[in-house]
């Protein structure tokens, strides 16, 4: 199997996955972030180098008042209980996004964990929480042009390789590329996603929704990523002599 190195997920449909089984919404994001756990373990498994999850987007702040704080206290529960098994698989996990918008209580829980994962150098794990992809741009260009008024760089500087820099993936270098995006739920649209990063992804979307996820569902998604044939904007003649000399 050909393993994609940086996966990203858009963990969709857990409101969808409650009310079908006639429970309030909540329940299906208790029941989606039990998920986690086991697919992360599964892609540290397969060799995935990055696995970015969309937990939360910034357009998801506008969710009544009760659905954000059962998101909030599971994501707490989630740093505080997994926080052992991450440090014992030597996992990195950051959290991408403007955590500057979360609590402080939130931020006291994750900013201590993410500082002692930080020297891990296994499998590179990113929340992304009220995380959007045109925030993410538009930051990027602010920076920029700030280190442009400080004399740090000079507009003509600016290049697709440079733009990686001031991205909030700019940890990953190399690994920023997604090269497999997946969306649960049956949707089949990106919902301000890593836009940039995944300008040559590839893109899977499963009728499951999230709580109906599992490690043999991400297996399956990757055998299907393996078939496929990557271009890259060139013809397939060009890429098959490629790969030969590989
Ligand atoms: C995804 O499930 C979780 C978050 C966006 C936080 P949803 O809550 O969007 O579930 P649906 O899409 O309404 O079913
Ligand atoms: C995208 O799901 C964000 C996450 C999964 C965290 P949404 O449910 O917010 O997306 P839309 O609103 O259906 O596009
Ligand atoms: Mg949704």
């Amino acid at each position: 199997m050909k393993i994609p190195r940086h996966v990203a997920i858009i963990m969709d449909g857990n409101g969808r996955w409650a009310e079908r089984r006639g429970y309030p919404r909540v329940f299906g994001h208790i029941r989606g972030s039990t998920r986690v756990k086991p697919l992360v373990r599964e892609a540290d498994r397969l060799g995935i180098r990055a696995l970015t999850l969309y937990a939360f987007s910034t357009e998801n702040w506008l969710r009544p008042e009760g659905e954000l704080s059962v998101l909030w206290r599971l994501l707490k529960k989630y740093f505080v209980k997994e926080f052992q098994e991450l440090q014992k698989k030597n996992i990195r996990m950051r959290v991408i996004g403007e955590i500057e918008r979360l609590s402080p209580e939130i931020r006291s829980v994750i900013d201590p964990i993410q500082e002692r994962l930080s020297g891990n150098t296994g499998l590179q794990l990113n929340l992304a929480i009220s995380y959007g992809s045109r925030r993410d741009l538009s930051r990027a260009a602010k920076l920029f042009a700030q280190d442009c008024v400080d004399g740090k760089r000079r507009p003509e500087d600016m290049s697709e390789q440079l733009m990686r820099e001031y991205l909030w993936t700019a940890e990953l270098a190399e690994l920023s590329d997604v090269d497999l995006v997946i969306r649960t739920s049956g949707e089949v649209r990106v919902s301000n996603f890593l836009l940039w990063q995944s300008a040559y992804a590839e893109f899977i979307f499963s009728e499951l929704c999230w709580p109906d996820f599992k490690p043999e569902h991400l297996r399956a998604c990757i055998e299907e990523y393996s078939g496929r044939d990557r271009r890259f904007g060139q013809t397939a003649s060009q890429t098959s002599q490629a790969k030969e000399f590989q």
